[in-house]
């Protein structure tokens, strides 16, 4: 079992059962109500798994939304709330989040509104969830085709990470984790980008899991608000965010793993242009996201509508510039970088 600290919250990493939340639920919230939020596949996945192995949840109610991000909504939101006010629940009550980083981000801003703010944990069933989501205190819901327009910087008071949850995660849901976790190596930590870099998905094992999420809280902590450090989780995003937005209403969306793969190979290429990456770190990158990843081509006219997506959301964020690599395991934040070079680097693409 390995425990920490990150900002309000405690974390363990390690078997639900051998964990401190048993005696959570029995001792410190033996009177509290308990809800648990799923969505519909890990009611059906995950649920009955807590069920079966832990005391003091025999009378939880159980509040299941639809799966899948279109459902991170205000009207899902409002849902949940007449739900929690219809069963009588006050501020004291629990509201525990047992699903992916939709219903993490989703039921901890319901709970850091509902009664100004009623006790919530999370317990991650997905791996982005276990090593990003579930960090960090960021909870929010889209509006429109905004995402997360809508939020609250509120920690759980409490993070639960099985990892024998991923057993019924889908490969194609695992590659977004992996994404992130390829990301924290990137920029933080050369040796742990290494390690991701062949294992199979057999093979990941808890200790990575743990690494990973070390990187995040410790960069967390250091500017939880994200004035500063924190901007270094955002390396690929900018990229990444233009590619996926540029498929969100076409027939085939991309998901997000895969768009920030190529946002980060895309920044990785501006690092090497503006001389901060060698050509050797880059082609390393390369290699190993082109392995990891189905990494597409794209057209010049695709490039271009992805940097009049990126202008835009400078527009809105008042000029948002890039996190750049200095070499693997080391970044820089905020540094300015003109669309020719954007578009130069998007070449890698085609
Ligand atoms: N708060 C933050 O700091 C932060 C950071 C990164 C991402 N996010 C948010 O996280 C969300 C993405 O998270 P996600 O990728 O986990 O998406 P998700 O929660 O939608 O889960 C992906 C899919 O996997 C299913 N699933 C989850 N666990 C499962 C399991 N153990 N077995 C079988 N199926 C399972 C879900 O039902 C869903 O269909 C986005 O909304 C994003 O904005 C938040
Ligand atoms: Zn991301």
């Amino acid at each position: 079992m390995t425990q920490f600290s990150c900002l309000e919250s405690s974390i363990e990493l390690g078997s639900i059962m051998e964990s401190a939340l048993p005696k959570l639920l029995t001792k410190t919230y033996g009177s509290s109500k308990k809800v648990i939020l799923v969505d519909s596949n890990t009611n059906e996945q995950c649920l009955q798994i807590l069920f079966t192995h832990l005391d003091g949840l025999e009378n939880a109610e159980i509040i299941e939304i639809p799966a899948g991000e279109d459902n991170k909504t205000m009207e899902i939101c409002f849902s949940i709330w007449e739900a929690l006010s219809e069963m009588e629940f006050g501020r004291n009550d629990v509201l525990l989040c047992l699903g992916g980083g939709m219903i993490c981000d989703l039921g901890g801003f319901a709970a850091s509104i509902y009664k100004r703010g009623m006790h919530c944990i999370y317990i991650p069933t997905s791996l982005l969830a276990m090593v990003d989501a579930s960090i960090g205190g960021k909870t929010g819901v889209d509006l429109g085709s905004f995402k997360n327009q809508l939020g609250t910087f509120t920690e759980p008071s409490h993070v639960f990470i099985d990892p024998s949850f991923l057993q019924t995660l889908p490969e194609k849901e695992k590659l977004n984790g992996l994404a992130e976790m390829l990301k924290h190596g990137l920029i933080d930590d050369a040796k742990h980008f290494e390690k991701l870099a062949s294992i199979s998905f057999e093979d990941l094992s808890d200790e990575l899991i743990v690494e990973s999420l070390h990187i995040k809280s410790k960069i967390v902590e250091s500017d939880p608000k994200e004035k500063n450090q924190r901007k270094l989780l955002n390396f690929g995003h900018t990229v990444g965010h233009a590619i996926e937005g540029h498929f969100l209403n076409s027939d085939h969306k991309m998901d997000h793993g895969l768009a920030v793969a190529h946002g980060m190979l895309v920044e990785a290429k501006i690092s090497m242009i503006n001389g901060f990456l060698s050509d050797k770190d880059f082609d390393r990158i390369k290699s190993v996201l082109q392995k990891r990843f189905n990494i597409q081509t794209f057209t010049n006219e695709e490039n271009m509508e992805f940097i009049s997506i990126m202008l835009q959301d400078k527009k809105r964020v008042n000029g948002s510039r890039f996190t750049l690599l200095k070499g693997i395991g080391q970044a820089v934040f905020d540094v300015k970088v003109k669309d020719e070079v954007v578009m130069e680097a998007l070449k890698v693409l085609q």
